[in-house]
């Protein structure tokens, strides 16, 4: 089984489409790298999918380390991309190698991905040049949702547009091995997608980008409700976890569960002799 580069998502440009998903533990990367995904995303949206937070502000690189480990405890053919988490590099080039060197050396990802157009390039430069592939991403930036009011979709003015389209041909310029659309115009994406000689990676942005991202926990439907317009639930996994949920509390309830097969005996000898000693308060 040969891993995946960052080489291999780059040339994959014009051949075939790329999959990317997110994972945030062991198990669910396990089911994605044998379903063939070519990228796993330790994504920040952890903060949100995982620890129920209303936005990605609050993850810490600690964070993103911890669960990064559990995603690349196994061997995986699939290339680990990990999420630099809000401040985790805007304060410059020396900050980002600090905290990208740590996502490779501790949590075992082999890419990073920062949010932000022209102002990162500075951080994407230093990164690539030591050797630390880079996935840029604009559009809708959720780090930046204080700033842009909401989760808003991003690109829909000529003018902001135009700015995105210079924005991450900028990143392509400074290095970075692909680049991710999330929540832009279907029509932009294709211009980008167009412009560019890496890969587009899109959540939210149409079919005409060279790749697609969703949340692992979207993909599987494991939340209630409505999913965004954007999302495609591949399962429903919903209803069949509150199913099996309520049929245990309810065997449990009634001591239907365990049965007689779920349990280990004693040997008729053992068991006669601890009765012995026990009733017979012997000394142990
Ligand atoms: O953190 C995340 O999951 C992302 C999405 C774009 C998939 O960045």
């Amino acid at each position: 089984m040969n891993a995946l580069t960052s080489l291999h998502i780059r040339n994959a440009k014009g051949q075939r489409r790329l999959a990317m998903i997110t994972a945030y533990d062991s198990g669910s990367a396990e089911v994605l790298d044998s379903a063939g995904v070519d990228m796993i995303l330790v994504g920040d949206s952890l903060g949100m999918a995982v620890m129920g937070r209303p936005d990605t502000l609050s993850v810490r690189l600690e964070e993103v380390l911890h669960h990064c480990r559990a995603v690349c405890s196994g061997p995986r053919r699939a290339l680990i991309v990990a999420d630099m988490p809000f401040m985790s590099y805007e304060a410059g080039p020396r900050k980002a190698l600090e905290s990208a060197g740590r996502i490779f050396q501790e949590g075992g990802a082999r890419a990073v991905k920062l949010e932000g157009g022209r102002e990162v390039l500075p951080q994407v430069r230093a990164l690539v040049q030591a050797g630390i592939p880079v996935m840029g991403h604009v559009g809708l930036t959720p780090q930046r949702v204080a700033a842009l009011g909401g989760f808003r979709v991003q690109g829909k003015s000529a003018q902001s547009a135009a700015q995105l389209v210079q924005d991450a041909l900028a990143l392509e310029e400074a290095g970075c091995f692909a680049v991710l659309l999330e929540c832009v115009p279907r029509e932009l994406a294709a211009r980008v997608t167009g412009e560019l000689a890496v890969p587009t990676i899109g959540i939210g942005a149409g079919a005409d980008c060279d790749g697609q991202v969703l949340v692992f926990h979207d993909v599987m439907g494991m939340a209630p409700g409505k999913p965004l317009r954007f999302v495609k639930r591949f399962a429903h996994l919903h209803p069949i976890m509150l199913e099996a949920a309520r049929a245990y509390v309810a065997e449990v309830h009634e001591g239907v569960f365990p049965a007689s097969g779920h349990c280990v005996s004693m040997s008729e000898e053992e068991h006669e002799e601890f009765i012995r000693l026990y009733d017979g308060r012997l000394p142990l």
